[in-house]
């Protein structure tokens, strides 16, 4: 099948290259050219494990192409998944100006029947607005249907996540569309729901605030048990083997980020304000998360003295969590804004992600003569660091950790102060 993919950024390349292996034929749209030209010359403009492997392998078997031509990639393809962004708008909503301006070229173009796919994580109704805006600008009446397929990837694991999907959610009523994206998807070995548009974009916006919640609950449980003196690590592995709660998303941190959570937490409380049923439990989820870096900077003043000004702080990890350059509502960032705020002086690391010039090379050069250190993101580089030989480096032996990712009695063992969240 010839796919076209509008939008090659992390959802829509990691899309792209997957449905190469499938055995289908993709051309990729995007409206900025730097995107087109590395993706074109096999180069991933972002960081995202495995994914320039399939990239340059799939350009090279001639089986994806990249393109800012709209007109003819619309015309030349049968299949068309929207990928494009859907950031918060000033009221806390989707922003579904994107969406709107592929689905209005899509109309303006198209000359066969298309399925059109929306991939982008879009509110309850949406699919029917993008019917509208196509049937909007088209001149005759070409026939089309409109899928919602949202997607569930996270950034760090694209791939394994696309290639192997706990579940592929269908939401159309057309039967035409329903055959054609079974056949889309034969090869993926997962349950496939079929559904209502609006189910299927209602099933996407309550996954992630589900996920969410469980974040936001085991933060403000981490406080405490902090004051407690219990260690939030043990607590979570003890809830976590319970088969009806399950381990993930219950590590104790800085708080969500990222590009998804933060605006789908929102977009949803929104809709749910519009219809008259107020989702409170999210309300305070948003509540706790936006708390939690300002939660932990104040445990990191009460060892500085309560004073942060002219302290030298490293600040290890900028990417909203290990194994991507994303730093879209990054807590990290969020809490280097707080250390400057309050004049602390900041070096800052990462292995990926190169915000400025003055950024730290390497972890040596950022944790040198630092009055603390506080990890902001886990990636695995720092759980491995040797920190007995970084210890000297350091002015004071002092290490926060919001990811909790280092063993706290083992770093005491070392000779450091150390701080996690929920930890004491
Ligand atoms: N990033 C994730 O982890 C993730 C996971 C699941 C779902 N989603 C959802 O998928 C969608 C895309 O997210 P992303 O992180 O890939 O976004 P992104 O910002 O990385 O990429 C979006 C791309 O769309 C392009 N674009 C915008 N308007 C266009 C147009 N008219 N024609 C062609 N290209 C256009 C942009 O240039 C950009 O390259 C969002 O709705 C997001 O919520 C993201």
């Amino acid at each position: 099948m010839n796919i076209l993919i509008v939008g090659t950024g992390y959802v829509g390349t990691t899309t792209g290259v997957i449905f190469c292996e499938m055995g289908h034929r993709v051309t990729g749209l995007d409206l900025d050219d730097s995107k087109i030209q590395a993706l074109q010359n096999g180069k991933l403009y972002f960081y995202e494990p495995g994914v320039e492997v399939l990239l340059t392998k799939h350009i090279q078997a001639q089986n994806i192409i990249f393109t800012k031509n709209t007109e003819k990639a619309i015309q030349e393809n049968d299949v068309i998944f929207i990928c494009v962004g859907t950031p918060k708008g000033t009221d806390g909503k989707a922003d579904l100006t994107f969406v709107r301006n592929v689905a209005e070229s899509i109309g303006q173009y198209m000359n066969t029947y298309k399925v059109i796919v929306t991939k982008s994580t879009v509110p309850v109704g949406t699919a029917e607005l993008v019917t509208g805006w196509i049937a909007s600008k088209q001149a005759g009446q070409i026939p089309f249907d409109v899928v919602s397929n949202p997607e569930f990837l996270r950034e760090g694991s694209a791939l394994q996540d696309a290639l192997h999907p706990d579940r592929i959610i269908i939401g159309t009523e057309s039967e035409t569309a329903k055959s054609v994206m079974k056949e889309l998807y034969q090869n993926f070995r997962c349950p496939i729901i079929e559904t209502k548009a609006k189910v299927s974009e209602m099933i996407k916006y309550a996954a992630n605030s589900f996920l969410a919640m469980k974040i936001s609950f085991i933060n403000e449980l981490a406080r405490v048990c902090d004051q407690l003196e219990i260690n939030v690590n043990d607590v979570s592995k003890g809830i976590g083997l319970d088969h009806r709660i399950g381990p993930q998303f219950l590590r104790a941190g800085m708080g969500y980020g990222g590009s998804c959570f933060p605006k789908d937490v929102n977009a949803l409380i929104q809709t749910a304000k519009e219809n008259g049923h107020p989702l409170t439990i999210l309300e305070n989820v948003v509540k706790v998360n936006d708390e939690q870096p300002l939660f932990f900077i104040e445990k990191i003043k009460r060892y500085l003295d309560g004073e942060l000004k002219n302290k030298t702080i490293a600040v290890l990890g900028l990417s909203f969590k290990a194994d991507t350059d994303d730093t879209r509502e990054s807590p990290s960032l969020k809490l280097i804004e707080k250390l400057a705020k309050e004049k602390a002086v900041i070096k800052a690391h990462d292995p990926v992600v190169k915000l400025d010039a003055s950024q730290c090379r390497t972890v040596e050069e950022t944790i040198a003569g630092a009055d603390a250190v506080i990890i902001c993101t886990d990636w695995e580089q720092y759980k491995q660091l040797d920190w007995k030989s970084l210890k000297p480096l350091m002015k004071a032996p002092l290490i926060f950790d919001g990811r909790n990712m280092l063993d706290p009695d083992e770093m005491k063992k070392l000779g450091f102060k150390y701080g996690g969240i929920g930890h004491f």
